[in-house]
């Protein structure tokens, strides 16, 4: 596991970006593995302006995201498609059927969690997969627990998520409880992983995916398993690295 300490989110997020722009000159027709929150937001911002520069294309790009909130339609203010939209999609010349997310409201979730990684598949695997980190450890929505799931799955959000993201929300009782998100074996089988941690509050979470056990209560802490994991922090999440 690579690890890089960055002054600060801007640092980190113009790094991060610097690394997909890089992955993007290497291999035009890369397929990306995205994130959303909050985390992601200045290599976002990044990213287009590299674009607006003439130094990215994301033209022969794929892109398939983490996850979705269950019964959120795509428009929805909220839903990841939405921000996905907002910050990266329309601000890039990316080719909309090249982009994929988890379908919330799909009628037959099984199908749907099927058929989203054998899309993957089909695009021939993710080559970067970008992500944040829960408080509690998870990736996409892959809560803490005593087991984990290899594939695209529907998942209940732990009651510290539902916490964290009640902030996007009116009120706590519209936080969407449940959530399609891509599984450990998906992520795991990226080429590349790029983990992005920013600020003091993630900085306990930080060390325990970077010197803690490998263990599934930590679910990112797999990701020490993983060949070419680069863990990318600011000095505030390094707080607590040895
Ligand atoms: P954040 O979320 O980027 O908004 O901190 C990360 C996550 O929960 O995976």
């Amino acid at each position: 596991m690579h690890i890089t300490i960055a002054p600060d989110e801007h640092a980190a997020g113009r790094i991060a970006a610097t690394l997909i722009g890089a992955q993007l000159l290497q291999k035009p027709e890369s397929v990306l593995g995205l994130a959303t929150g909050e985390t992601p937001l200045p290599t976002y911002a990044e990213l287009v302006r590299m674009h607006q520069d003439g130094i990215v294309s994301f033209g022969r790009a794929t892109t398939f995201n983490l996850d979705e909130y269950v019964g959120l339609p795509p428009g929805h203010e909220q839903s990841y498609h939405t921000f996905m939209w907002r910050h990266l999609f329309s601000r890039v010349n990316i080719d909309p059927a090249h982009t994929h997310l988890p379908e919330g409201c799909a009628a037959d979730m099984p199908a749907a969690c099927k058929a989203y990684d054998a899309a993957i598949e089909a695009a021939g695997g993710i080559d970067l997969q970008l992500l944040g980190i829960g408080h509690n450890g998870h990736i996409g929505f892959n809560e803490p627990g005593e087991t984990l799931d290899q594939g695209t799955h529907l998942a209940d959000l732990a009651p510290t998520t539902i916490q964290a993201n009640r902030r996007f929300f009116a009120d706590e009782a519209q936080v969407p409880r449940q959530a399609i998100t891509m599984g450990m074996g998906g992520i795991m089988q990226a080429r590349r992983v790029l983990l992005v941690a920013c600020g003091a509050g993630k900085a306990d979470i930080v060390a325990a995916l970077v010197t803690g056990l490998i263990t599934t209560t930590v679910p990112a802490s797999l990701l020490r398993l993983h060949r070419d994991a680069h863990i990318l922090v600011d000095e505030d999440a390094a707080r607590k690295l040895g």
